[in-house]
């Protein structure tokens, strides 16, 4: 069995090690223009070319849970396309949504102020029930995030495209739906896959929608938020301010006012990071059971998009 690797902004050498480890009898090499074809390769943003070479692959495995690189790709309409399905990211993306919620509904961010000034200073308890959070997108991250915030005593919406039921959630679906679940909604979560429907859905329209004082959590990708709209909102004192993991263009440019802005906290895509082990372990045993000729979990929906 040969696999190619080929994962952007990675360094090839200790998943290499790894799968090595893991497989010792395939051939396991980085991919470059001219490589031999493979059976399976392992990736993260890939070339064309890729794909272009390597027209027998039996799946390509992408090292993250979206996959909206490889949907910009030229794909053979029979390629399966694995995503890492949670390989511990369910329990960081629930980390670090709660601590974002927590942060803001507790005014941590103002005692981190204070503290700069050494300001005593005494902000009175605010009402849990007002500070309603709605995820968007109730997959393999969003439910598992859905309930470790609804675990705080917040009340809690999801909203996702087909019906589900969650305990404890309040749940939302379809765009018919979207409004309703917008105006019941305070702190909003975003982890919906980045596709032709969710591109800009945070905008001045819906984000208008929440109810006053709204706050935005954004962990999907940086292009679900207009820009410009996010920011008017925030300085007109509709909104209370935004925690962002993730942006039109990474790193976040140095001149970005999102980088200055008071109200506005970032972070360096670091929500819920790849971890490399459980993901090999992943990728193997799923290899191991196409080879047996048995079906796999976290094959994406081409048409869908993830
Ligand atoms: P997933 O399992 O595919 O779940 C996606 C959810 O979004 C599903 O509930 C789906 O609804 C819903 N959805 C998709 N399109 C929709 C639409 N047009 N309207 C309403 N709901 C829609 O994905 P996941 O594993 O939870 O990951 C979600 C995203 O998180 C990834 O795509 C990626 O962009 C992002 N992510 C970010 C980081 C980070 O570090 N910042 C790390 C990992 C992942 P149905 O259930 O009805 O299909
Ligand atoms: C990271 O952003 C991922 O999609 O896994």
């Amino acid at each position: 069995m040969r696999i190619v690797f080929s994962c952007t902004g990675t360094k090839a050498e200790p998943w290499l090690r790894s799968l090595r480890m893991a497989l010792p009898d395939a051939q396991i090499e980085e991919w470059a223009p001219g490589a031999p074809q493979a059976d399976y390769a392992v990736v993260w943003a890939p070339p064309q070319t890729l794909l272009d070479e390597q027209p027998k692959l039996k799946a390509m495995f992408n090292i993250g849970a979206g996959v909206d690189a490889l949907m910009r790709l030229r794909l053979p309409a029979d390629l399966p396309i694995v995503r890492l399905d949670d390989a511990g990211m369910s329990v960081q993306m629930a980390e670090y949504v709660c601590h974002a919620v927590i942060r803001h509904y507790r005014e941590l961010d103002v005692c981190e102020v204070d503290e700069a000034r050494q300001r005593w200073s005494y902000h009175p308890p605010r009402l849990r029930s007002d500070f309603s959070v709605g995820i968007m997108g109730l997959g393999v991250l969003g439910e598992r995030v859905a309930k470790a915030v609804a675990a705080f005593e917040f009340p809690v919406n999801g909203w996702s495209r087909s019906p589900k039921s969650i305990d404890g959630v309040r749940c939302f679906h379809g765009q018919d739906q979207f409004h309703d679940f917008l105006a019941a909604t305070r702190i909003l979560v975003c982890l919906v896959p980045l596709t032709p429907d969710t591109v800009g859905v945070l905008n001045r329209d819906s984000l208008g929608r929440l109810k006053p004082g709204g706050y935005v959590i954004n962990v999907a990708r940086g292009a679900h938020v207009v820009d410009e709209d996010l920011i008017a909102l925030v300085d007109s004192g509709h909104l209370a301010g935004a925690t962002l993991d993730v942006f039109h263009t990474e790193p976040l440019p140095p001149e970005h006012p999102y980088w200055q802005h008071p109200k506005i906290t970032v972070t360096p895509h670091t929500s819920a990071r790849t971890e490399r082990e459980l993901s090999i372990g992943q990728i193997v045993q799923k290899i191991q059971a196409l080879e047996r000729g048995e079906k796999i979990a976290g094959v994406v929906d081409l048409g869908k998009g993830y």
